[in-house]
């Protein structure tokens, strides 16, 4: 790629170390025990793009989030945004300007809105800590104005956040992360928690903001039908890894590896006109000792003795050696 993309990830790793006390240990002759959350995990996302990661719990999508935002240090690979380093010794000034323009968003809006807090004075908090407005009157008529912009009332900004209901204590969230001008959005399973209706208001909120601001999104979820209108492109994970890659429209349409399929058959509203269907079944392995090869090899109904041995490398977008060696037919996308 010549041109360099807003966000880039590039081949992040990160091992925890899930070993039992020292003493259990030794008492239990046991070894360390280390935990793949994240495996080699590389992806771009260009600027007002939207790209979502998708996969089953456990598959190291709050990890990679939390490495993006530099919450947590990577054990290998880095993060670039705007061509500031995310982790490392480099970069440590720009990095602190970066912050600002850079925000989380969670599952329970609940938990990281202060309950003792008015609403006023949790969407200030970003405007006075990072010194964008000083005078009181000023700051007030930002609040009022962010309040609007995600559907709710200048008034509201003196209520609680227990006064809120799911869908509102989400639009106060990304209020929120809008007040400090952030310009990247990283939302881990935003409406999870919400009734589909509901679902569907801050899916559309968040769209209609990306475009009026231009924002960039990393979007997680482990539904594939939600980010369906709303990513650019979609990464899978399984395990650690990404198991395929491609533009949202082409992933429904044409889905390559059969952990995709599986997922894409739990979802009611897509048309799967004249693709196989693909039965798997089975539970997520032990990530502490993943079974080798292609780790998706037990619940695989194309499996074979090249899959349990050796891992697949991701080429054309998908990890797969059915697909590779054409065992495996893939529909041409329309
Ligand atoms: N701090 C930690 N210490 C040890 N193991 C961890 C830690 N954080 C995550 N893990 C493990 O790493 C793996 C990936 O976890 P992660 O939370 O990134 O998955 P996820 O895709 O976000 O899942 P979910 O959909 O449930 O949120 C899991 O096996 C998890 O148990
Ligand atoms: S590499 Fe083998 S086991 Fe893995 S998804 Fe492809 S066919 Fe299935
Ligand atoms: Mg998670």
């Amino acid at each position: 790629m010549t041109e360099r993309s807003y966000v880039q990830v590039d081949n992040l790793r990160r091992v925890f170390d899930v070993s039992k006390p020292w003493l259990n240990r030794m008492l239990e002759r046991e070894e360390k025990q280390f935990l793949k959350a994240v495996d080699g995990v590389s992806f771009d996302i260009a600027k007002g793009e939207t790209f979502a990661l998708v996969g089953e719990s456990g598959s190291g999508k709050s990890t990679v989030a939390r490495m993006v935002v530099g919450l947590l240090p990577p054990s290998a690979g880095g993060v670039t945004i705007d061509g500031v380093a995310m982790a490392g010794r480099t970069d440590a000034a720009q990095r602190q300007r970066l912050r600002r323009r850079i925000q989380m968003i969670f599952q329970d809006p609940y938990a990281s809105l202060n309950p003792r807090w008015r609403v006023d004075r949790i969407i200030a908090e970003p405007i006075r800590a990072f010194g964008l407005l000083e005078d009181d009157a000023q700051i007030r008529n930002r609040v009022g104005e962010l309040l609007t912009l995600v559907g709710l009332h200048p008034d509201d900004g003196r209520k609680f956040p227990h006064e809120f209901s799911g869908g509102q204590r989400q639009r106060i969230a990304i209020a929120r992360a809008l007040a400090s001008n952030a310009e990247f959005i990283v939302c881990d399973e935003p409406t999870s928690a919400l009734d589909v209706s509901v679902q569907a208001q801050i899916l559309n909120l968040m769209r209609d903001l990306q475009d009026r601001l231009g924002l960039t999104y990393l979007f997680i979820s482990h539904n594939l039908a939600v980010v369906r209108h709303m990513a650019t492109r979609i990464g899978v994970m399984y395990l650690g890894r990404i198991v395929e890659i491609s533009g949202g429209r082409e992933l429904f349409l044409a889905p390559k590896h059969p952990y995709t399929r599986m997922l894409l058959d739990a979802v009611p509203d897509v048309g799967m006109s004249g693709r196989q269907r693909i039965p798997v079944k089975g539970e997520i392995p032990n990530p502490i000792h993943p079974p080798s090869g292609c780790t998706f090899n037990p619940r695989c109904p194309f499996a074979n003795d090249r899959c349990r041995r050796e891992i697949p490398p991701l080429l054309g977008g998908v990890a797969c050696h059915a697909v590779h060696e054409g065992r495996i037919t893939i529909p041409a996308a329309a």
